[in-house]
């Protein structure tokens, strides 16, 4: 009896849009490869989707998701339409609605990647990210629009509940990594959310055997990060700092357009969501050069989080040869395109030649 996956497919905006199409073909690959059928069911929900009907999603959009197996994002946003409208209208709903609280998002030196630096073959490092609450929040406003006193407030969230589980899993995650967890706070200059979110972290790692937890300053850490990359092996983070750490260290290893994002529920209650990092790219999107690594190695994280684990280690494997082989996109230095990329990823997964 074969395993059949259900899919949905996001494809957004600009090379959101590229890298989805290049997903989808890989996996359709894999499937054939290794007995699983996937079937994939795309969305046409981005920046034109609102522009013809006001919403980025239909209004039941999240009930068409909820009995997938998981969801597929390329990215969403466009100069035409404001970015804070293409997020809460799409992405943020999805996280919060299906409570994907982490946001896991690794990254390591890929062979045949230079990095922004030499010494970076031990680069190893995961960010947990708090994915639903923190300072993402909708409340505040703007105030006295047009005056000379106008002023705008953003208020923050920050929940013991949610603090204690995305700990929690980091702590897990930091256990299988050489023990120690990096957590990331601003308790000097933020004196009510990040005094709770250290209290919270400590309360819940406190008692884990093997696991040291290192607190450290936002600003310190990022400076850190660029100068000892290799020193930081496991981070968990607010929603916002998290989103900034992992671009930050996606660049320290070569490029945002490696970067992969996986938004989980771990317990499964609601399917779980993949994403490259990077974004709609509008600078270089229709040029056929856009970076598929970051949307493939998120499609890994996909297919292991099905239970396809075999598929997810030859999917890695292939676009790590490739690269190792000296086939990169622009964006790392190369002279690839999308589609002659994939065409040697492709080639590895399936044996056919390139
Ligand atoms: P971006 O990640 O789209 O681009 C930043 C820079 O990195 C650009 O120079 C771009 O060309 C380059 N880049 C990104 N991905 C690449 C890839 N795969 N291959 C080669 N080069 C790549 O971030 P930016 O410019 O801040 O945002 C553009 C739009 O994307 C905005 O509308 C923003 O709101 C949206 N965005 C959406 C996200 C999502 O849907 N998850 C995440 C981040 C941004
Ligand atoms: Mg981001």
């Amino acid at each position: 009896m074969s395993r059949t996956y259900v899919i949905d497919t996001i494809p957004g905006d600009g090379i959101g849009v590229e890298v989805t199409d290049v997903v989808t073909r890989c996996v359709d690959d894999l499937a054939a490869a290794h007995g699983f059928t996937v079937r994939w069911r795309p969305r046409d929900w981005n920046s034109a989707h609102y522009l013809r009907t006001g919403r980025m999603m239909p209004a039941d959009g999240i009930d068409q998701l909820r009995d997938g197996d998981a969801v597929f994002l390329g990215a969403v946003g466009t100069p035409e339409v404001p970015d804070d409208v293409t997020l809460w209208g799409l992405l943020i709903p999805i996280r919060r609605e299906f409570d994907q609280y982490v946001n896991l998002r690794p990254m390591r030196l890929l062979p045949g990647v230079a990095g922004s630096q030499p010494g970076l073959e031990d680069l190893d490092v995961v960010v947990v990210r708090e994915n639903v609450e923190g300072e993402y929040s909708q409340i505040g406003g703007r105030f006295g629009t047009g005056t000379d006193a106008e002023f705008a407030v953003q208020e923050a969230v920050f929940t013991r509940a949610g603090i204690s589980r995305v700990a929690r899993y980091a702590a897990a995650q930091a256990l299988g990594r050489g023990g120690t967890l990096v957590s990331a706070t601003k308790s000097n200059g933020i004196v009510h959310t990040m005094p709770f979110w250290d209290e919270v972290v400590a309360d819940v790692t406190r008692d884990v055997p093997g696991l040291q937890v290192e607190k450290v300053l936002i600003d310190a850490l990022a400076a850190r990060l660029v100068v000892r990359p290799t020193s930081v092996r496991t981070i968990v983070a607010s929603n916002l700092f998290g989103d900034i750490l992992s671009d930050l260290v996606a660049g320290i290893a070569g490029s945002i357009g490696i970067a992969p994002s996986a938004n989980l529920n771990p317990e499964r209650r609601f399917p779980s969501m993949f994403e490259p990092v990077h974004g709609s790219a509008p600078d270089i999107a229709g040029q056929g050069i856009a970076n598929p690594v970051g949307a493939l190695w998120a499609a890994a994280m996909m297919l292991d989080h099905l239970g396809e684990q075999a598929a997810a280690k030859a999917l890695t494997q292939a676009f790590e040869s490739t690269l190792a082989a000296g086939t990169a996109t622009p964006d790392l230095g190369g002279t690839a395109s999308t589609e002659e990329f994939t065409a040697a990823v492709r080639a590895r997964t399936t044996g056919a030649d390139s």
